[in-house]
């Protein structure tokens, strides 16, 4: 009998794909590629490889070219009902899941796991099942599977069940929650999750910190079904009691570095040039700069990195009119009410700022929140220190990115709570985001280095930032899946 299964040998899936659509006035589709780790990843196992990249339509535009037939070569676009998908994305991935695992919650009033929280997560599973079946229906017999991160904790499950003959990957690009604060999660919906997961043959963090994390997590919530091997194990597995034939998930860590080879060529293209001549003359001759790039997360702590800037100015008089506050905070997930808000409170203290210290000749904060790369990476050239001081983070590429492009050496402040503390931590000024007068105190002793060690530091910065570039990493997860 012939196969009716697809043909694709290798398959990634993530909410957010490579490219997107807009309807232009003219009513045609214009197609926006990203980047980011998974797009050079993907690169490096070149276009005959037969892989394919399934992912979620996010806007009107990318239904439109769903609706229209319009598509690229390896990549498949679902266009999941809009609610659905808004219910899951936004109300759950983001709003629970997110913050279970960066641990943002005000608990004294939240979270509340309602009937509506009931709704969406039937939405959550909808959308994850979505793609369960377009994954099996495009992957060959024996076929490899990479499902990316927290929007898609079912999928793993649910595929099995699909296609037991598949391998499947499971990554996750975030934090993973302590097993205290996960289970603040109703107990059903905690398994769900982990039953989803372990679905998987193996499952993989950015951090041993985090795989860590998970196996605790999966130890304690149901110990009749699921035993964990010691952490020490090469590999570390989860052992499923409760199958026949007996199975095993391994887990397993791929730490994401900078890739080095696209920013030094990128960054000394011809608008980054001009974008650096703009910034200077923003920051005035002469000053020094302490710079952050993030997206506007919650998780990324930019108020208290504002704050810790202000502490700075009121404790060392001397370094006013002498150190300007490069602060490009991006939209992200402004659906949600909390990301608006926590914008608009990143625009007021850096007003605040500027309105009580500022004078004719310097403003203190130098704030933009409109996204444009080349002006990122002429801040990272041009940074005297780069604050990144997340309270919980995943792994964060700013900091890895700022010591690779950085034209005379650059001081990193790194949050100890970062992924990238794991490999950057020696080199860096670390800092307890929560504490504003230690990152202040952080700030001044970055300001104060000393150029030669300043210099010396980058040196060692850049070389463990670019230690596991993104092609390695992606190779490396399909080789261990598949091995
Ligand atoms: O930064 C962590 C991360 O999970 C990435 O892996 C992922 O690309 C991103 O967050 C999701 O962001 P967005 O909601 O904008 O798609």
């Amino acid at each position: 009998m012939a196969s009716t299964h697809g043909a694709h040998r290798i398959l990634v899936a993530s909410n957010r794909g490579p490219i997107t659509y807009e309807v232009r006035e003219d009513d045609s589709l214009h197609a926006r590629r990203g980047g980011g780790g998974l797009v050079s990843g993907l690169s490096a196992i070149g276009p005959d490889a037969g892989a394919l990249w399934v992912c979620s339509a996010l806007g009107d535009g990318d239904r439109e070219a769903v609706a229209r037939g319009v598509g690229e070569d390896g990549v498949r676009m679902l266009a999941i009902d809009a609610e659905v998908h808004a219910d899951a994305y936004n109300g759950i991935a983001n709003s629970v899941l997110w913050f279970v695992h960066h641990m943002l919650y005000q608990t004294p009033l939240e979270p509340v796991f309602d009937a509506e929280f009931r709704r969406r997560w039937a939405s959550y599973r909808t959308y994850n099942h979505a793609f369960a079946e377009a994954l099996a229906e495009e992957a060959a017999e024996g076929a490899s599977v990479l499902v990316q991160d927290y929007h898609l904790c079912l999928v793993p499950g649910m595929l099995r069940e699909l296609r037991p003959d598949l391998r499947i990957g499971h990554f996750s690009h975030t934090p993973w929650a302590p097993e205290d604060y996960f289970r603040m999660l109703p107990d059903d919906i905690r398994a769900e999750l982990l039953d989803g997961m372990l679905g998987a043959d193996r499952v993989a963090f950015l951090t041993w910190r985090w795989a860590t994390a998970f196996m605790r997590c999966a130890g304690e919530t149901d110990p009749e079904r699921y035993r964990v091997t010691s952490p020490s194990d090469t590999p570390p597995a989860v052992e499923h009691l409760d199958g026949a034939p007996p199975r095993r998930t391994l887990v397993g860590v791929h730490g994401l570095g900078a890739d080095a080879e696209f920013l030094r060529e990128r960054s000394h293209r011809a608008d980054v040039e001009e974008r650096m001549a703009a910034l200077r003359a923003e920051i005035g001759e002469g000053r020094r700069t302490v710079v952050r790039v993030d997206r506007t997360e919650l998780s990324k702590n930019i108020v208290r990195g504002l704050l810790a800037y202000r502490q700075l100015l009121d404790e060392h008089p001397e370094w006013r009119e002498r150190v300007v506050h490069v602060a490009f905070a991006y939209p992200s997930r402004q659906d949600l009410a909390v990301y608006r808000d926590y914008t608009a409170e990143v625009q007021r203290v850096a007003d605040e700022i500027n309105s009580r210290y500022g004078t004719p000749d310097w403003t203190p904060v130098v704030l933009h929140v409109k996204d444009d790369f080349a002006r990122s990476l002429a801040a990272y050239r041009l940074a005297d220190v780069a604050l990144v001081n997340p309270i919980r983070d995943g792994m964060n590429l700013v900091a890895k990115e700022v010591p690779v492009v950085s034209d005379e050496g650059c001081v990193l402040v790194l949050s100890r709570e970062a992924g990238a503390y794991e490999e950057l931590g020696e080199d860096a000024i670390s800092v307890n985001p929560y504490d504003v007068i230690g990152t202040a105190r952080a700030l001044h002793e970055a300001l104060t280095m000393q150029p030669g060690e300043r210099a010396e530091r980058t040196k060692r910065l850049a070389a463990a930032a670019t230690a596991l570039p993104p092609a390695q990493w992606f190779l490396d997860q399909l080789r261990e899946l598949e091995g």
